[in-house]
């Protein structure tokens, strides 16, 4: 029997020995995919966004999309004009670049994340830890530009973790990552967290275990996204990365390798009240660790996909040639366009924009919050991020609960809870949780929405 062609996503058609055609159903075991292939299954989110889109009458509070009312389109239309507007200079800008990026871009996000440590550095934490950040960690050849945050987090993978290997995760943590995770056949084991991030002490447990049962060696790094946390909205203070990096540390000679720190700062810049805190590359201890992410997606404009890392030298290059297999490196224009906003000072106008925009959705979901959802159910007021995560006592959350079913017929939608735990085999996974974001809603749709989700709570008899 051979296969003669693949005419659609699901179904073949298969030439028998008798020269009978006959169709049959697509399977990942059949369609030839590669166990990679196989493994990459639907992100959890799709099903909730096609039926979101679908719906008219639904009210979708489960992505994390940013305030579409307040993407700079005219300052972006303006960047894009004053960049084209000369012939001598618009075609360097229409051409490819460099693999690791726009070397004027990669110094402005060095200079931009180590100011930004020093200044924090300078305001007390929580813990009273004082740093002096070392400035040739934040060197433009230690940084690079990507395809939005998401592709380094992808490059990362590939550069450290081979099929079996084991990221520590904090529980919960941002699901996509675990999609990512999964697609790479990594293993992750969850960390606990507490209202300063990752728990250290919980880190040794884990990695003790894993020393005692030989599975040391195969952990290789600690995922943490440690500003306004996607979901719990929780911020990592400096001491706090300090005591996680220690403990790394402590286990790296029976490891038999590094044990790296990987410290994703999407939401670092979306910080509508308090003070910043200091990333992990402020640390004496960051040298050859800390692998640092960040992004100009969400405080710019999405569209935008321009992200950057900055990395321990020895990984650096490693990462810079897998992204020059992946791309050639990330588009040119957009990178330019980020320059420029960030020369021009048009991103930081903008930025106070959007802080200030999601200083007041948040405030509108907590205010209905407080209005509408049951006494019983508990969150934490966010100080930036997108996210609200509620817990539920006693009731499940996930998609085939009744909280669930009753959201539905209410036609709301939330991020359900389990979403965001790793398949951990050492624990069961909590689902009484909902992940519920403000950020692309309209304000309509967060006071309507949360009423709505109120409502559901009821019927399943939750006060
Ligand atoms: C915690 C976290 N990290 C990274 C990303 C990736 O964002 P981007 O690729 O737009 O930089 C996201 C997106 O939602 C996120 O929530």
């Amino acid at each position: 029997m051979t296969v003669a062609a693949v005419r659609t996503t699901r179904i073949i058609h298969v030439r028998q020995d008798s020269g009978q055609t006959v169709m049959k159903s697509l399977t990942p075991e059949n369609a030839g995919l590669s166990l990679m292939g196989q493994r990459t299954s639907a992100p959890p989110i799709s099903w909730l966004m096609q039926l979101a889109l679908s719906r008219q009458d639904i009210i979708s509070l489960a992505v994390g999309f940013t305030d579409n009312a307040s993407l700079p389109v005219r300052e972006t239309r303006d960047l894009i004009e004053d960049l084209l507007s000369s012939n001598a200079t618009a075609p360097d800008i229409l051409q490819y670049g460099t693999g690791t990026g726009n070397p004027d871009l990669r110094s402005l996000v060095a200079d931009r994340t180590m100011r930004a440590d020093k200044h924090a550095c300078n305001v007390m934490d929580a813990g009273g830890v004082h740093a002096t950040p070392a400035q040739d960690i934040y060197a433009a050849d230690a940084t690079i530009i990507t395809n939005g945050s998401q592709q380094l987090l992808y490059m990362i993978n590939e550069c450290l973790c081979d099929p079996g290997d084991i990221v520590l995760v904090e529980d919960p943590t941002y699901f996509v990552f675990l999609s990512l995770g999964q697609s790479h056949g990594i293993e992750f084991r969850g960390v606990q967290l507490d209202i300063h991030g990752a728990s250290h002490r919980h880190l040794e447990e884990v990695l003790e275990n894993a020393k005692m049962n030989g599975t040391l060696p195969r952990v290789k790094y600690l995922y943490t996204p440690t500003y306004f946390q996607n979901p719990t909205g929780i911020t990592t203070p400096f001491s706090r990365k300090i005591r996680l990096l220690e403990t790394l540390r402590n286990y790296e000679k029976d490891a038999g390798h590094p044990l790296y720190l990987v410290e994703d700062a999407a939401y670092r810049e979306l910080r509508f009240s308090g003070e910043d805190t200091p990333s992990s590359l402020a640390s004496s201890l960051a040298r050859d660790r800390v692998i640092y992410t960040g992004t100009f997606s969400k405080p710019f404009a999405t569209g935008i996909r321009v992200g950057f890392g900055i990395l321990p030298h020895h990984l650096h290059e490693t990462i810079a040639r897998i992204k020059g297999n992946h791309d050639f490196g990330t588009s040119n224009l957009l990178q330019h366009i980020l320059r420029r906003a960030l020369v021009t000072g048009k991103y930081d106008a903008h930025l106070q924009t959007l802080q200030e925009r999601y200083s007041f959705k948040s405030q509108l979901m907590l205010e209905a919050l407080q209005n509408y959802f049951p006494n019983s159910v508990s969150y934490r007021i966010p100080k930036g991020g997108l996210y609200f995560w509620v817990e539920i006592p006693n009731a499940g959350t996930g998609l085939n609960s009744d909280v669930f079913a009753s959201a539905l017929k209410q036609n709301v939608l939330y991020l359900p809870g389990d979403f965001c735990f790793a398949d951990d085999p050492t624990r069961t996974k909590p689902d009484n949780h909902m992940r519920i974001s403000f950020g692309g809603a309209t304000d309509y749709s967060i006071t309507n929405g949360i009423k709505r989700i109120g409502n559901a709570l009821r019927e399943c008899r939750i006060n």
